[in-house]
């Protein structure tokens, strides 16, 4: 079958004929229907996001049709239409995430890690994909979706939604988004609309972006990042809940800003790719009895939650802009990934 493939450190992304993945024990194997391509694929292959176990069929989540299962699995069965999450956890720490790069715990890994690694190594962006019976969630009555390659964006969805959540419920609550002109600050906009905020502030540096997000309706405000962290914070809040999922920052200011925008007893949840250490002042937390919280990646019982806001019509992907590609042209795909950003996002569709 056809796959996106890297050979070694300092291969590229290439199309390869790589053999049929045969069923094993604890496996689920699925016809890849369409697969995110996240906006920093490009940069996950050169080795800038940390080591990916080469040599993989790259691909960290899609959505897809089992065609046939191990016999030990039971959760799911040929036909059905589910997601791959690619979060593959052993407990105590112990996280990979196949197909892609990121270890939970430290994030150092170890010898189990490595082990895990072994066994579940190939990711999603191929014809077929053979996946650890844990990274699997059902999606029932997806077979009815009308647009399947748009549930390609499930996943992000749901890092959203897992971070969001981390923060308690959003009804009647004021969210700010911090990188809101992402894919995943823009997954966050359309949660916290759908699970019920008050208002939500899009915050982020592209006007273009931010104006689409203040299209989806009344309750969403913007705030254009200024670089200036008193500003920036007088533009976003008061808020109860600020999400940071922003991309790699030279500094911490917008991070920080969220953080100063927040009302007493609000939560600050980082979801994002910042590099940069925080320093939070101890005697402000603590009298505004402050959370700061981190979330990574999302657990299946949220998969199935924000599957049934998308089924139920209370969560509409319709605005979100499907940008599709084949499997025939890596490279300009990766490009096309990096280029789009805001409510749009690339999904593979062998
Ligand atoms: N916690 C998790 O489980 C999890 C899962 C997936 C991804 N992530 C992380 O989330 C991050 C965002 O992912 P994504 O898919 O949303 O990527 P993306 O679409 O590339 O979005 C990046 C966001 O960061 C902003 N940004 C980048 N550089 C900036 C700068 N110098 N100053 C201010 N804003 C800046 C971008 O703003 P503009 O639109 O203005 O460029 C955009 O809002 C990634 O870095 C990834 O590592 C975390």
């Amino acid at each position: 079958m056809r796959a996106w493939t890297v050979a070694s450190p300092d291969d590229d992304l290439r199309l390869r004929d790589v053999p049929e993945p045969v069923l094993r024990g604890g496996g689920v194997l699925v016809e890849v229907l369409a697969a995110h391509v996240p906006a920093y694929t490009g940069k996950v292959v050169t080795g800038h996001r940390g080591g990916l176990p080469v040599p993989l069929t790259l691909g960290p989540s899609c959505v897809g049709r089992v065609i046939e299962v191990a016999p030990d699995v039971f959760h799911v069965a040929p036909g059905d239409i589910v997601v791959d999450t690619a979060l593959l956890d052993a407990g105590g720490g112990d996280e990979i995430l196949v197909g892609w790069v990121g270890l939970g715990g430290s994030g150092a890994g170890g010898e189990r890690t490595d082990r895990m690694r072994a066994q579940w190594r190939d990711g999603v962006f191929a014809e077929r994909a053979l996946c650890a019976k844990e990274t699997v969630v059902e999606l029932p009555g997806a077979d009815a979706y009308p647009d399947p390659a748009r549930l390609a964006f499930l996943p992000w969805l749901c890092i959203a939604a897992s971070g969001l959540h981390a923060a308690g419920p959003l009804a009647g609550r004021d969210v700010a988004v911090i990188g809101a002109t992402g894919q995943l600050g823009g997954a966050a906009v359309l949660v916290a609309l759908a699970e019920g905020a008050a208002t939500v502030t899009a915050v982020g540096r592209g006007q273009a972006a931010l104006d689409r997000l203040a299209a989806l309706g009344p309750r969403v405000r913007t705030h254009r990042l200024t670089g200036d962290r008193a500003t920036d914070a007088a533009g976003i809040g008061p808020v109860d809940v600020a999400l940071d999922a922003l991309g790699a920052t030279p500094t911490p200011d917008p991070t920080l800003a969220a953080y100063d925008s927040l009302r007493g007893r609000g939560t600050l949840v980082l979801v994002g790719g910042v590099r940069q250490d925080l320093a939070i002042p101890y005697g402000d937390l603590m009298h505004r009895r402050l959370t700061v919280r981190g979330s990574w990646m999302s657990d299946n019982a949220t998969v199935s939650t924000v599957w049934r806001l998308v089924r139920s019509g209370l969560l509409d992907l319709s605005a979100v802009e499907l940008l599709t590609v084949g499997l025939d042209r890596p490279a300009a795909a990766l490009d096309l990934a990096e280029r789009t950003t805001g409510l749009g996002f690339v999904a593979l569709v062998p």
